[in-house]
């Protein structure tokens, strides 16, 4: 078992770089199957989910060579089953994905239902509604969903919330039926757009990713293509958290300002200079204690939920109170027991945490539940007085690269100590 180890209180400069984005390279790994020929993705993070997509891929019989960092070739010639392994899926809730190009491909597909997660039950009727919608039959027993078609057709869906996952398998069935399917109540998600920018590179035509409607003109064949994942916007995020919260002054690189517009514009209201440089980077710094401000998460352009734990972290030392509401998931908070352990007041009332901020946060151990809690966490320790040791530490990997190299570079003080 690993956990990191954080001096704290230091301030942090410098620039660092975004890497790939994880939620755009999992559903384009999984449309890569959506074609016989083979694809070439670049900028793939090199990350934990990545490394279950990759296990996902291999276990239905597709070859994903590895021909240099960041750069994957895959071969979905050789797809031979249409049922997902259970230990995987039961692992990352984004290996669903496979679903619609399975039944794509395969005109079938049996895939355990994700289940619960330890940020809510984050159930798959949306995707299932969609896929109805374009002529697939489904049942559930014991846990596993049963799809098969036997004539696809395009059609109108509607999503009753803006779901990323289910905008995104309706979107890659849909590119494989010979008509045209309008997703309303789409997701807006630049990860939604990053998909669609990869199927018309198939062979499909496109309208309207990024806006609530997209129109998908599908091709029966689409054919392997080369693609360039875009940047990771929530790791951009986050280090602009980082600066603000560590009293330091850091230029996020590789992420277009208008991407992090709600992660930045809230942290102007708490206290940190803003500055655009150029297209692709923006210098946060932060002189004094951050003030308290409101933060609501919601679909993009919104807040994003996967920012939420890292900015309360932020929030727990400003002066003043302040009210995170998370309204894309319904239970978010597993990381405010562990922050009030190292001094945060935090009192959570239903959707709504009210953040009294404290002067200081001080060092501990915690234990990181999921990804972004774990960052959150991270952030605590940068930023708090003495030594924190973070535990849990596999969920950080599932979702940020070389996180202490990066941080080192800047003047942390952290280690990853095996136990
Ligand atoms: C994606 C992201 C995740 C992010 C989330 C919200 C990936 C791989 N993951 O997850 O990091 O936190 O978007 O921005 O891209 N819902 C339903 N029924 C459904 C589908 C979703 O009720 O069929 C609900 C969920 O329970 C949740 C909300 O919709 O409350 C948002 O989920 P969704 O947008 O689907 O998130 P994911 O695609 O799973």
């Amino acid at each position: 078992m690993e956990k990191f180890c954080i001096q704290g209180m230091k301030p942090l400069f410098g620039k660092v770089q975004a890497g790939g984005s994880k939620n755009a390279a999992l559903p384009i790994l999984a449309a890569t199957l959506l074609s016989e020929s083979p694809s070439v993705l670049h900028n793939v993070p090199d990350l934990l989910d990545v490394q279950t997509m990759v296990k996902v891929l291999e276990t239905l019989g597709v070859k994903v060579e590895r021909l240099s960092r960041g750069t994957y070739r895959i071969h979905p010639g050789d797809l031979n089953t249409s049922n997902a392994p259970y230990e995987l899926i039961r692992k990352m809730r984004a290996s669903f994905l496979v679903i619609g190009p399975l039944i794509s491909r395969l005109q079938r597909a049996h895939v355990p239902l994700p289940g619960g997660c330890a940020i809510g039950s984050r159930p798959v009727d949306l995707h299932l509604k969609g896929f109805i919608h374009l002529g697939v039959k489904v049942t559930t027993h014991s846990g596993y969903i049963e799809a098969w078609s036997d004539g696809l057709k395009g059609d109108e869906v509607y999503l009753d919330f803006p779901s990323v996952g289910a905008t995104e398998n309706i979107m890659m069935l849909a590119a494989t039926i010979d008509d045209e399917t309008i997703i309303a109540n789409a997701a807006r998600e630049p990860e939604v757009v990053d998909l669609a920018r990869f199927l018309s590179a198939m062979g499909a035509e496109i309208e309207g990713a990024g806006t609530d409607t997209v129109i998908v003109r599908g091709v029966k064949k689409l054919r392997g293509c080369e693609h360039y994942i875009i940047n990771d916007r929530i790791e951009a995020g986050t280090f602009c958290v980082i600066a603000a919260a560590t009293g330091g002054e850091l230029t996020v690189q590789g992420v277009h300002p208008s991407l992090i517009l709600s992660v930045t514009t809230k942290l102007e209201e708490v206290g940190a200079q803003v500055k655009r440089v150029g297209d692709q980077a923006v210098c946060i710094s932060m002189e004094g204690r951050p003030r308290g401000t409101d933060i609501k998460t919601m679909p993009f352009p919104g807040f994003p939920t996967d920012m939420q734990a890292q900015f309360m972290s932020l929030l727990c030392l400003a002066d003043g109170v302040s009210v995170v509401t998370e309204a894309v998931f319904e239970n978010r908070f597993a990381h405010v027991g562990e922050l009030e352990r190292m001094g945060a007041n935090i009192k959570v009332e239903g959707r709504s945490a009210v953040v009294l901020g404290v002067d200081t946060l001080t060092g501990t151990q915690v234990t990181a539940t999921d990804l972004r809690a774990g960052a959150g966490l991270v952030i605590a320790g940068l930023a708090a007085e003495g030594e924190t040791e973070i535990y849990g530490i596999s969920h950080v990997d599932r979702g940020y690269e070389d996180l202490e190299c990066k941080l080192g570079l800047l003047g942390a003080t952290i280690e990853r100590v095996s136990e």
